[in-house]
């Protein structure tokens, strides 16, 4: 495998294309238009040029693999890749017409994934090319930081196209956890009613945001808090997640918070706002309940 497209240069497409040239591949990095993906492209360049200041990488690895990386509109070069990530936003409309487009190229050896957090696989599979060639590879965020990837066969992906995606994983030195195509997969499943539920704590007025977190940082040794999480992932994709949990189960505990809703409704959806449960226009985050 030597060369990887990547759909969608937001926060999690840069972070695959940045740990997929750190180790050694040529990446296609595109986006709607090439002035996103150059945006996401600066992005790798940033996190490079932290990780040269820290002396963890040097300035020629920091040149190489960003030379690796090469910024295109659409997926019409995609004919290039061995593996195609699909990281574009968390519809299944948008991912299917992007797997209908990317299908008119994709060579018949080639891999198609997709880093969605929640929607099944083996349904977005009718929507590719070939199913037996479609498969889930979930990275979480931020890329370059968390060594996990699930990875999540679909009914109809072969064990070729799992063999194969298995050994990509190893090359990004991430570890690999297996999971059935069911809704939210292993991590997700367990992390979304977790944070509904802190915000249902928090609506309630068991306790606000700060003491909620602090809670869940000391008296679970959790690197963040539920509700600082929240705003890092994004409101509107938990609710998005939360809501396919609900609605491809059917099961009353997955109900959305009310809270979550009117967040997302108010536009308040975390750090990329500026605001969700934390108002990030000072240096430090200040809660906002
Ligand atoms: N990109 C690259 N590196 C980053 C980064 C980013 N966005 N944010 C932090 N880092 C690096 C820092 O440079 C630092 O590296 P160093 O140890 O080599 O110096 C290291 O991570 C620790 O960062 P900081 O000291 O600045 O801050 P923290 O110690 O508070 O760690 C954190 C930040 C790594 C984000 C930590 O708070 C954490 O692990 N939080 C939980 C993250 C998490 O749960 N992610 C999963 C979300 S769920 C998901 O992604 C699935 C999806 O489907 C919803």
């Amino acid at each position: 495998m030597k060369t990887i497209g990547v759909i969608g240069a937001g926060q999690m497409g840069s972070g695959i294309a940045q740990v997929s040239a750190q180790a050694g591949y040529h990446v296609l990095l595109s986006d709607v238009d090439v002035d996103r993906a150059n945006k996401g492209k600066a992005g790798v360049e940033k996190a490079l040029n932290r990780l040269v200041d820290k002396e963890k990488i040097d300035a020629t690895a920091r040149d190489a693999a960003l030379g690796r990386i090469e910024t295109v509109a659409g997926s019409g070069s995609f004919a290039e890749a061995d593996l195609i990530v699909e990281a574009a936003t968390e519809k299944e409309a948008i991912k299917r017409a992007i797997f209908a487009e990317v299908g008119k190229v994709l060579r018949d050896d080639a891999i198609l994934a997709s880093n969605t957090s929640s929607i099944p696989i083996t349904r977005m599979a009718q929507a590719s090319p070939d199913p037996e060639r479609f498969i889930g590879i979930h990275f979480f965020n931020p890329v370059p930081v968390m060594g996990l990837i699930e990875v999540i066969p679909g009914l109809a992906t072969s064990k070729a196209t799992v063999a194969t995606v298995s050994e990509f994983v190893a090359t990004l030195k991430k570890e690999i956890v297996y999971a059935e195509d069911e809704p939210g997969f292993v991590v997700n499943r367990i992390l979304l009613p977790m944070i509904n539920e802190a915000v249902f704590v928090l609506g309630q007025g068991t306790a606000n945001i700060a003491d909620i977190d602090k809670g869940c940082r000391i008296g679970l040794n959790h690197p963040m808090g539920p509700l600082e999480l929240a705003d890092f992932v994004g409101l509107d994709t938990c609710l998005d997640i939360v809501m396919v949990l609900y609605n491809t189960t059917g099961d009353s505990k997955y109900r959305p918070a009310p809270l979550l809703v009117k967040y997302v409704e108010a536009g308040w959806l975390g750090r990329k706002t500026g605001r969700g449960f934390y108002d990030y226009s000072s240096a430090v985050p200040v809660p906002t309940r």
